[in-house]
């Protein structure tokens, strides 16, 4: 069983559907509200366990309503919690998530999520060092992704840099990363100055970049490889990207090429999409093996 170590958010997403989507200064009529656990650390993190991994979640909650149901629901899928620590003076990390036309417009409101300090890691060094692969992203503070990245680097563990939300970050991150995976947006925050194809070619079997229903690229120091998507009737894409780094991360650490984990992690983010909310539709490792 692959140990896959999850250092990031836990919040929960406020869901509003709607046929359209507000222009500022505009209000309309929703049709549901809903409030279903979320945050891109969580989900990556019950993604993984619902894929067979022995997930350890290091984040922080608030001492709320919403954090005791992020505690359950960690419980609920397996996700040992030893390292998920509620805080007493600030409230749970919110997602603020409109789905119209299609698509999802979120804000994230980070709240506890930013304790997730370089000391507050530190509690969890041996987890980190006994692990098969961390899993790292971006709704938690920059030096804490630098200070993980350090870690990693000097436990010789690999660490997989989900770079989302987008911000810029160090050479030494980069450097420090076995894996990024940005979307093409994302992409271009990280490395500004450089078209995809040459991002590609500068970090061959470490740059993955996901290209939305066109498949993921990357580049294995001889070509351009190119790992298509599946057609799947989408109801909700949130999570969508989470699924897919966890199954990516998990076929990895079980040792799988990088190509067959690239074709696992999208089997298993296009089966997420087919249900509402971030966690209802990921899938568990056997849905993923049939449908494969
Ligand atoms: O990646 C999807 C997640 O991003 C949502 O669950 C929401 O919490 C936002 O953080």
């Amino acid at each position: 069983m692959a140990k896959i170590c999850v250092i990031g958010s836990c919040s929960m997403d406020l869901v509003v559907t709607s046929s359209k989507r507000p222009h500022a200064g505009e209000t309309v009529l929703g049709d549901s509200f809903t409030t279903v656990p979320g945050g891109k650390g969580a989900n990556q993190a019950v993604a993984a366990a619902r894929l067979g991994a022995d997930v350890t979640m290091i984040g922080c909650i608030g001492d709320d309503y919403h954090g005791k149901a992020i505690m359950d629901n960690f419980k609920l899928n397996h996700v040992l919690t030893t390292f998920v620590e509620p805080v007493t003076d600030i409230e749970s990390g919110t997602a603020h998530i409109i789905l119209a036309e299609g698509d999802n417009s979120i804000i994230v409101v980070k709240g506890a999520n930013d304790r997730v300090t370089p000391a507050y890691v530190e509690r969890a060094l041996d987890a980190i060092r006994n692990s098969d692969m961390v899993l790292i992203q971006q709704e938690i503070p920059e030096e804490t992704v630098a200070y993980v990245s350090d870690l990693c680097h000097e436990f010789n563990v690999p660490m997989l840099l989900n770079p989302a939300p987008a911000r810029p970050i160090s050479e030494k991150i980069i450097e420090n990363a076995t894996y990024l995976t940005p979307n093409e947006h994302e992409c271009t925050i990280l490395f500004g100055g450089m078209s995809t194809t040459e991002a590609l070619r500068k970090y061959p079997n470490k740059l993955f970049i996901t290209v939305g229903s066109h498949g993921v690229r990357y580049y294995d120091g001889n070509q351009e490889v190119v790992v298509p998507t599946y057609k799947v009737n989408a109801i909700d894409t949130t999570g969508a990207g989470d699924t897919f780094n966890a199954a990516f991360a998990v076929a990895l650490a079980e040792g799988n090429s990088l190509q067959d984990s690239v074709k696992f992690a999208n089997r298993a983010a296009s089966l997420s999409v087919t249900k509402f909310g971030a966690q209802g539709g990921m899938p568990t490792r056997a849905e993923v093996e049939e449908s494969l």
